[in-house]
C-alpha cells in the first residue's frame, strides 16, 4: 500500500518509516524510529529526490508507481550516497531504464563501488552552481562536502523554494504519518533526538556544516521548505532549527547547567556525584543533569555534552587508568570533535587513585579549548563526612564558573 504526503505542489514525500532497525549504523539506538526520506516531483519531467534504506525499498517503489501512474521516471537525483538513502539506486535503475542519474562526481565513483550498474543510463555529473531545469522547476546544485559525506549536496528548487539537504536538518524518530516539524511539537518531543542524531552523526563535521550554512544564508530568504533525508520537512519557524545547527555545529553549548556523568562500580562514586548535584540545586543551580555512563549508550551522553557548558566526569579508577565505559565516552568527544567546554572532576580509587590525572590529561592535550576546572573532589573509596568542604568547594567553582558565562 502506497504513503505518500504532499509537500507542496506538485512535490511529494515517497519515504519511509522504519521502526525495526534497533541501532541506526549499528551503533545508535533508535528506539523511537527512523524515517528514510526520498522526494517526487511530478513537472514536464518526473524527478526523484534520493531513494530510501534497501529494507524501505518496496515501499519506495509502490509510492513512486503510485505517483507516476503511467509515466516514466525520467531523472534520479542523489544527493547523498550513504546506503541509508542510496542503497535502492541500483532498484530504481532496473525499474525504470530511462532514468538518467544526476549526481557528483564522488558519488558516481560511490555507485560503482557499491555494485551499481549505470552502464545504459545518462549519468550527469553536477558541480557546485550548476543548474537545471525539470520544466517549470529550475534547481541549482549546491556542494555540501563531508555533510555527513564527502560527495553530499543538496538541491535547491527556486520555483517552490525547496531545499533538499540531504543530511542536514535531519532528526532521528519516524514520521509516523506526520510530515512536517510545525505538526509535532518539535521543541518538546523532538529536539533531544535532533541533537542526538546531529552531533552523533555529523558532530565531527562542524566546520563543513558551517560551511553550509553560510551557502545556504545567501538564498535564505528563498528558502520555503527544507527536505531533510531524516526527520520532518520544515515549512515554519525554519529560524528556530538553523539556530540549533548553527551552534552545535560551532560547539557552542545550548544551555549554561552543569552535566554530571558518573562511572561507579558500588556505588560510591555515584554517591559523591548525587551530593554534588544536590549541592548545585541548593545554591540554585537546577539546570543539571546526571548520568551512569555505564547504564547510559554513549550517543546519548554525546548529545547532552553538546548540550551544557559544564561538565563534571566522575571516575573510579580501573587497572590504573580510567574506567573503561568513561575511557570510551571521552573518545567519543574527541573523535565528534567537541570543544570548548568547562569540566570539573571527581576522581576515586581505593588503593592508587589516578582517573582525575588521567582524566585532565585527555581533556586538556587531546581535545581543544577545554577548560578543567583546579578544584577537585578526590575521593579514597568513598565519600566521607571529612570531603564536605572538597565538595562544597566544587561546587562554589562550579556556580562561579556558569556566573562568568552569563
Ligand atoms: Fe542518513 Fe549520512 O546518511
Amino acid at each position: 500500500m502506497h504513503c505518500v504526503r504532499m509537500v507542496t505542489d506538485n512535490l511529494y514525500w515517497v519515504g519511509a518509516n522504519d521502526h525495526r532497525l534497533t541501532l541506526f549504523e549499528n551503533i545508535h539506538p533508535i528506539p523511537k524510529g527512523v524515517s528514510y526520506n526520498a522526494y517526487l516531483l511530478l513537472d514536464e519531467k518526473t524527478v526523484l529526490f534520493d531513494t530510501v534504506d534497501w529494507s524501505a525499498c518496496r515501499q519506495l517503489l509502490e509510492n513512486i508507481q503510485y505517483l507516476l501512474g503511467d509515466r516514466p521516471l525520467d531523472y534520479l537525483v542523489i544527493n547523498h550516497m550513504e546506503p541509508d538513502h542510496g542503497a535502492s539506486i541500483e532498484e530504481i535503475l532496473l525499474r525504470y531504464p530511462e532514468v538518467q542519474v544526476i549526481s557528483t562526481e564522488k558519488a558516481f565513483m560511490l555507485m560503482r563501488q557499491f555494485g551499481f550498474h549505470l552502464e545504459g543510463h545518462g549519468c550527469i555529473q553536477v558541480q557546485e552552481g550548476d543548474t537545471f531545469s525539470f520544466g517549470s522547476h529550475k534547481v541549482t546544485f549546491i556542494g555540501a562536502p563531508m555533510v555527513h559525506w564527502p560527495e553530499a549536496m543538496v538541491t535547491f528548487d527556486s520555483t517552490n523554494g525547496a531545499l533538499f539537504s540531504a543530511d542536514a536538518f535531519g532528526s532521528f524518530i519516524a514520521l509516523d504519518g506526520k510530515l512536517f516539524a510545525d505538526e509535532v511539537n518539535f521543541d518538546r518531543d523532538w529536539i533531544d533526538e535532533a541533537r542526538r542524531y546531529l552531533t552523533n552523526i555529523v558532530g565531527k563535521y562542524g566546520p563543513h556544516i558551517q560551511l553550509l550554512l553560510k551557502k545556504a544564508g545567501g538564498i535564505l530568504d528563498q528558502i520555503k521548505f527544507i527536505c531533510p533525508l531524516h526527520g520532518p520537512v520544515w515549512r515554519k519557524d525554519l529560524g528556530y532549527f538553523i539556530d540549533k545547527y548553527d551552534k552545535w555545529s560551532r560547539y557552542e553549548p545550548e544551555v549554561r547547567g552543569v552535566l554530571i556523568v558518573y562511572a561507579s562500580m558500588y556505588g560510591n562514586t555515584e554517591a559523591a556525584a548525587q551530593a554534588l548535584a544536590a549541592r548545585l540545586c541548593e545554591k540554585g543551580i537546577t539546570d543539571v543533569a546526571l548520568y551512569d555512563v555505564s547504564n547510559t549508550h554513549v550517543s546519548y551522553l554525546i548529545a547532552e555534552t553538546f548540550k551544557y557548558s559544564h561538565v563534571v566526569l566522575a571516575s573510579v579508577t580501573y587497572n590504573l587508568g580510567i574506567y573503561p565505559v568513561m575511557k570510551n565516552y571521552l573518545e567519543d568527544m574527541k573523535a565528534l570533535n567537541l570543544q570548548n567546554r568547562t569540566f570539573a572532576l571527581i576522581e576515586n580509587g581505593s588503593w592508587a587513585c589516578k582517573s582525575g590525572d588521567l582524566m585532565q590529561k585527555f581533556l586538556e592535550e587531546e581535545m581543544k579549548d577545554m577548560t578543567v576546572l583546579n578544584e577537585r573532589l578526590s575521593l579514597a573509596s568513598s565519600m566521607l563526612p571529612d570531603k564536605a568542604a572538597e565538595l562544597d568547594k566544587l561546587a562554589d567553582a562550579l556556580a562561579e564558573s556558569l556566573q562568568e558565562q552569563n
